[in-house]
């Protein structure tokens, strides 16, 4: 044997070793959870069948951890956002002083929602494009179909509503886009030690104090059982505790008032930084 063919020889398992880590690597959180982000939209689909879309994305990206669908008890229902029952007889007008048709107020309602408050609630709505919910275009059309629906007849396709504001940067558009003016404290760390998360949550890897540990792998494993986005099921996990216990867990021992003492800048703060690689600390 020459030496090169006895190094290759002997690189040759090594290698094949190695392919077989980075294959597994990459195959592991494929099988294992699959984040249904994206929704199959396409610019000749039906309003009605983009209404059908629309359901689905809002019940994944946890707009449902705020608002319900009760009829029958007008805007005012059980969650922290306004409920949707009939939401598009109720603003068939737009709304007094503000967009006067049904649907130019559903969009501003979604790209921002600050700019017209509904009565007796607070500014804690993230826009819809940003994070948590992080809707594409298309999916913003399937939703305000969607919304139509809950009351009224879905009538817009792709194309016909206006693109977000600033729409270039939207996938780029840092986490804390449309946080509410004078909002400072928003730095993860010091929520999570200010508010007592850190006394019943460990960041390492399974480590179970009080709660579960908010290690990315476990809220991803979380996130697959409860069938929703990892950034709407940490979004939920804080607002609404009591929505999804993870199996194992203890049900109403998190307190279930975060939702309205912590920003919508806040949170969205907190679920970026859950969701990032934190090595391990
Ligand atoms: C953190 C809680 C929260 C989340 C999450 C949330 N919303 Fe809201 N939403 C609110 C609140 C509070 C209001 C009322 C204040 C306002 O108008 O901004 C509101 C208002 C609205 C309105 C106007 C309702 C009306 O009766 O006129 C619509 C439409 C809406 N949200 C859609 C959505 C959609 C779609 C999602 C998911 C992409 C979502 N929201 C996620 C809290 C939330
Ligand atoms: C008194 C203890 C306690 C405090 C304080 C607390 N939690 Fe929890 N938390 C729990 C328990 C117990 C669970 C599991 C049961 C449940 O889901 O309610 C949980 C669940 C969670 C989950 C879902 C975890 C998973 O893997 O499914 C998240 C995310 C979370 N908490 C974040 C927070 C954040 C952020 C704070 C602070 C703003 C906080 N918690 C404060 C006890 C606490």
């Amino acid at each position: 044997m020459t030496s090169a063919a006895r190094y290759l020889a002997a690189t040759i398992p090594a290698l094949a070793v190695l392919g077989l880590f980075v294959w597994f690597a990459n195959w592991i959180p494929q099988t294992r959870w699959e984040p249904p982000q994206k929704q199959a939209i396409t610019a000749s689909m039906t309003p009605v069948q983009l209404a059908a879309l629309g359901e689905t994305v809002t019940r994944q990206r946890g707009c449902l951890a705020c608002h319900t669908i009760e009829p029958g008890v007008g805007v005012k229902g059980g969650g922290r956002g306004p409920n949707w029952a009939d939401i598009a007889l109720r603003r068939a007008q737009g709304v007094p002083g503000g967009q006067g048709n049904l649907v130019d107020y559903l969009v501003e309602a979604l790209y921002e929602p600050g700019a017209y408050l509904v009565e007796r609630y607070a500014n804690i709505m993230p826009a819809a494009t940003a994070a948590p919910a992080k809707l594409t275009y298309e999916e913003m059309v399937a939703v305000v179909d969607y919304l139509q629906s809950l009351g009224g007849r879905p009538s817009v396709r792709i194309g016909d509503i206006r693109r977000p504001p600033g729409a270039a940067g939207v996938g780029a558009a840092p986490a804390q886009a449309g946080l509410p003016k004078g909002e400072t404290s928003t730095d993860p760390v010091a929520i999570l030690a200010g508010n007592g998360c850190s006394a019943c949550h460990s960041l390492k890897p399974g480590e179970v104090l009080v709660g579960p540990s908010l290690d990315p792998a476990g809220l991803k494993q979380g996130a697959a059982q409860r069938g929703i986005s990892t950034e709407a099921y940490i979004m939920e996990s804080i607002v609404a505790p009591n929505a999804f216990v993870k199996p194992g867990a203890v049900a109403g021992v998190m307190p279930q008032d975060f939702g309205t003492k912590l920003t919508a800048g806040q949170l969205q703060a907190l679920v970026a930084y859950l969701l990032s690689p934190r090595g391990g600390q």
